[in-house]
């Protein structure tokens, strides 16, 4: 099956409450990591491309070409969505011309109208492709790639006016962080999460700043709406995690050990396993 939107997979999440993971990729290992994990599970999959690192993957072109072959090669049969994450009005442009099934138009920094404005276009552009298209109502906390929020829980008639235009997934802050959860985070806010999905009319809501939020909130955060999380900061620990440990006890001085092939190992193996343990937790195992 060839890349997919992202429309289909979400709406039948929503439906069968349960969310899909997307996970942000930075490289090849990434993407085969993420792509066999989604194999294995059996599970419909996001990835999920920053600016940034469409940036540091040399192009957005370079990007779709290598997920294609990638995703190809691998013989993948579960649904995958090639998704923008934060995109500008510039990035999501060049990403829907560039061959993505998915984008997100993050307009949550200018006043409400811009806001507004420009998802209107974004929608109806993404959707003359037949490509899916999630926008942004409130901003997140923290930092992800050099664009900093301090986060803002997201105004439900706000909401409201953003899935009346036809988006077909909305994110709004519910006191979400991007990045590594401080000791004295709040937690997400199921109130105002509760109340958009009621003004929404059921749309599928996705949850950014996926990475180390408890597991009963996860589920309560899907009872309530939430069929797409996002996942950037857990991979890149469990990644570095694995190949520090790798580096530590030697293992790179052993005969080749030096080897690109055998150095990347162990950081692909862990991130392969962590993205199987959250579409179980997500709920996505076995969904495809
Ligand atoms: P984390 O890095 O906190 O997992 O957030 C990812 C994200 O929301 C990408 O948009």
């Amino acid at each position: 099956m060839a890349l997919v939107s992202a429309k289909e997979m979400l709406e039948k999440a929503h439906e069968g409450h349960y969310a899909v993971g997307a996970f942000n990729i930075n490289n090849l290992e990434w993407t085969k990591s993420i792509l066999m994990a989604a194999q294995e599970a059996n599970s419909p999959v996001m990835l999920g491309v920053s600016e940034g690192a469409g940036k540091y993957m040399c192009g957005f072109k370079t990007v779709v070409a290598m997920v294609k072959e990638v995703h190809d090669f691998l013989g993948i049969t579960v649904p995958v969505a090639l998704h923008l994450d934060h995109g500008s009005y510039e990035g999501a442009k060049a990403c829907i011309e560039a061959g993505f099934t998915s984008v997100m138009f993050d307009g949550s920094h200018y006043d409400f109208e811009e806001n507004k404005a420009k998802s209107k276009e974004m929608i109806e552009l993404a959707h003359s492709k037949g490509i899916s298209i999630e926008c942004e109502v409130g901003g997140i906390g923290g930092e992800e790639d050099g664009v900093t929020s301090m986060g803002e829980v997201a105004d439900p008639k706000e909401c409201e006016e953003i899935a009346n235009l036809g988006v077909d997934f909305l994110a709004a802050g519910i006191g979400n962080i991007h990045g590594k959860y401080p000791e004295n985070w709040a937690g997400l806010n199921f109130d105002v999460l509760a109340e958009i999905q009621k003004v929404t009319n059921g749309k599928p809501l996705v949850l950014h700043g996926g990475s180390g939020i408890p597991s009963d909130q996860i589920a309560k955060a899907i009872s309530l709406g939430v069929s797409k999380i996002n996942v950037n900061t857990e991979l890149q620990l469990v990644f570095a995690d694995a190949t520090r440990k790798y580096i530590e006890a030697g293992k790179d001085l052993e005969g080749k050990g030096y080897d690109p092939r055998k150095l990347l190992k162990p950081g692909a193996d862990a991130m392969k396993e962590k993205v199987i343990a959250m579409m179980k937790e997500f709920g996505s195992y076995g969904k495809a």
